[in-house]
């Protein structure tokens, strides 16, 4: 069985990027699991965080448009296999225009599912065409966000999206947590920032992972290094966090999957 996990918020800076690349990683680390990392992000960061040439090599969008079996799309590096992506998934938008445009990257994904225990996906800081296409191909959806008022607004659009998503096209689209990051847990603000996140789970049926990210420059130095948080910076308070989030996935995927059975 594979599992396929996206992450999103369209809200950008909130560590969508980041957790992509801490779980993708941590996944096949840890759990020695086979992982591919798609970024479905037009900027492209998730493959240049690991070191990835993005200009010259077969993207998503060469597989979204046919041009390229996902197969030859697929780069190996340290941790996952990964598709990277480049500005020319933008012209998404425009260029989807089949009657079953929100299907594309699940029908893309056949091929190769089977290959994989993990499929991760990161996705634009947008509610557009590319995200609902993820919400589609996914059966997990994690939402990052960063302890900061600003980032809780839009979670509405976020919740009808998801809603439209589950009535429509993929009716077990399950929420598997909203990830607090970037967090200094000494700050007032964190805290009514935890408290208001717990609410807006609440409200998609979901919950608030217990574990947070604190807040530290090694996170921000490691895809200059092409490295994994956890190889960059070991005893960093993100590389403990993160690598506690990924045992806290793993556990909810299992009683997810036993209460669904
Ligand atoms: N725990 C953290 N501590 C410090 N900086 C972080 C942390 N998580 C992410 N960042 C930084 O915040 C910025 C935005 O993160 P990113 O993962 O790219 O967000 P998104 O993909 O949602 O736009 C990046 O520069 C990243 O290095
Ligand atoms: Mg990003």
């Amino acid at each position: 069985m594979t599992t396929i996990i996206a992450l999103t918020n369209q809200k950008g800076g909130v560590g969508k990027t980041t957790t992509s690349s801490a779980l993708a990683a941590g996944l096949s680390s840890f759990y020695n699991k086979k992982v591919l990392a798609i970024d479905f992000d037009p900027q492209g960061s998730l493959g240049f965080s690991l070191g990835l040439d993005i200009e010259n090599s077969s993207t998503i969008y060469d597989v979204l448009k046919g041009n390229v079996p996902i197969q030859d799309a697929i780069q190996t590096t340290d941790y996952c296999d990964i598709i990277t992506s480049n500005i020319l998934l933008s012209g998404a938008e425009l260029e989807f225009t089949s009657a079953d445009r929100e299907l594309c990257l699940k029908k893309a994904l056949a091929p190769v599912i089977d290959h994989y225990d993990f499929i991760i996906i990161d996705t634009p800081p947008a509610l557009n065409i590319l995200t609902v296409n993820a919400y589609v191909a996914a059966d997990h959806l994690i939402i990052p966000m960063a302890p900061e008022i600003l980032s809780l607004l839009g979670l509405t659009q976020l919740k009808e999206t998801i809603d439209s998503v589950r009535e429509k096209l993929n009716p077990s689209l399950n929420v598997l947590g909203l990830i607090l990051t970037k967090y200094n847990r000494r700050t007032l603000l964190a805290k009514e920032v935890k408290e208001m996140a717990e609410n807006i789970a609440g409200q998609i049926g979901s919950c608030v992972f217990h574990t947070q990210i604190r807040a530290s420059v090694s996170v921000a130095e490691a895809p200059a290094h092409g490295l994994s948080v956890y190889d960059h910076a070991p005893r960093s308070n993100p590389s403990l966090d993160y690598k506690e989030f990924v045992k806290e996935v793993m556990d909810k995927i299992t009683t997810v999957s036993m209460e669904t059975k």
